[in-house]
């Protein structure tokens, strides 16, 4: 099959030819059929967080069921899937606790050492990319990687649920559980953050502020909920929230990955407030927060994945946006091919796209 392949690391994707496996007892092989190109995809190309090569890179897709391993009784072959990450082992602390997302025994789900890789180039093993690989014609994964959804919902806007989307709203409803009329800033509007910003909406957020630094982001978080805009090459972004809302906001998202984000995400906040930092900030970053404020109960917490229960999460989602509620058609700025991969990434360096996705045949 055809996949997008890292081959070096700072690098682009090289298309060729790569080799799957066949379904093990517990594992699901799904023909690909859209895939989201998402920012944590270029951290690693640009490698700002470490990953081994060669790897079929992309994580964010839906498709449909070819074939099931001996002990799959969950999906069948023509089931309608979307993907996730967060595959689970459902036996640990965490996961028993219901926050799958932070899973501790994750590698369980993963093919034993010894056995033939899931996917290799002439006889070499291939890395997949965080037990995904959605860059390719064809997915071998976990059955805990993958929710069954409706057949009527379209496969190219599903995949976007695979990951920003849940991201997103999750970071909002799961780890933040923001409160109706509350006040939420989100800092960056991309892919992630313009679904802050309707997470914020949908729970009935009173005031909605998104940051940004290009005009056409700001634009379009306007048409995802935002009731304010604050441009951040206008001036410190943190004064502007601070003025705008006569003393700061009750939850703040940093949805970049950036140091000076994260820590403006903090001090914009009122007493009392959180910060959810959803970006991902490089490696061996340190961030740097003013300690008195914790006499203010200031709060501050990551978000992995929008802390989802994506079995649950991610159909309630393809219902909000079947009934008109979750807007998934204005965020696909592009529909490309797995050949037009890096420009995709360009066009995301530049700012010009929400999400490209690739669609396949
Ligand atoms: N925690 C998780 O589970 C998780 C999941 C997916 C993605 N992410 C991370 O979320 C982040 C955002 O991903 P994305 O796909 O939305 O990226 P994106 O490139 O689509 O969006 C980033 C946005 O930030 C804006 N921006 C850049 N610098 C800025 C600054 N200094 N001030 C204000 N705005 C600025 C850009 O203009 C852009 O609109 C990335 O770090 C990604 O890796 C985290
Ligand atoms: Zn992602
Ligand atoms: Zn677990």
């Amino acid at each position: 099959m055809r996949a997008a392949v890292l081959n070096t690391i700072p690098g682009q994707l090289d298309i060729e030819e790569v080799q799957i496996g066949s379904p093990g007892p517990r594992e699901v092989l799904v023909r690909v059929a859209a895939a989201g190109l998402c920012h944590s995809d270029l951290h690693f190309m640009e490698g700002k967080y470490p990953y081994p090569t060669p790897a079929v890179l992309g994580h964010e897709s839906a498709g449909v069921v070819e074939a099931v391993g001996d002990q799959v009784t969950y999906v069948q072959p023509g089931d309608h899937v979307i993907t996730c990450l967060s595959v689970y082992c459902g036996n640990c602390e965490n996961c028993l606790t219901g926050h799958l997302s932070i899973c501790t025994n994750a590698a369980s789900t993963d093919r034993a050492p010894g056995e033939p890789p899931r996917l290799s180039r002439d006889g070499e093993p291939v890395w997949q990319f965080i037990k995904m690989s959605s860059f390719a014609e064809m997915m071998l994964i976990h059955e805990h990687g993958l929710v069954k959804i409706r057949d009527d919902m379209p496969l190219d806007r599903a995949a976007l649920i695979g990951c920003g989307v849940t991201t997103g709203l999750g970071a909002v409803f799961n780890t933040a559980k923001v409160e109706p009329g509350s006040t939420v800033a989100v800092i960056g509007c991309g892919g992630i953050g313009l679904n802050a910003i309707q997470g914020a909406r949908i729970a009935g957020a009173g005031r909605i502020i998104a940051i940004d630094m290009l005009p056409n982001k700001l634009e379009l978080a306007r048409q995802f909920g935002a009731t304010d805009v604050v441009n951040a090459a206008e001036g410190d972004p943190v004064q502007q929230v601070l003025e705008l809302t006569g003393g700061g906001v009750h939850d703040s998202f940093e949805a970049i990955g950036l140091k000076v984000a994260a820590e403006q995400a903090f001090n914009m906040l009122r007493s009392g407030g959180t910060a959810t930092i959803i970006g991902m900030i490089p490696v061996g970053q340190n961030i740097e927060l003013p300690g008195a404020s914790f006499l203010r109960e200031k709060k501050i917490q990551g978000s992995n994945m929008g802390s989802n229960r994506f079995r649950v999460d991610m159909p309630r989602y393809v219902d909000l946006y079947l009934d008109g509620r979750l807007k998934l058609d204005e965020l696909v700025s592009a529909r490309i091919t797995l050949d037009q991969v890096n420009q995709g990434f360009d066009a995301m360096k530049t700012g010009s796209v929400a999400r490209s996705v690739i669609v396949f045949d």
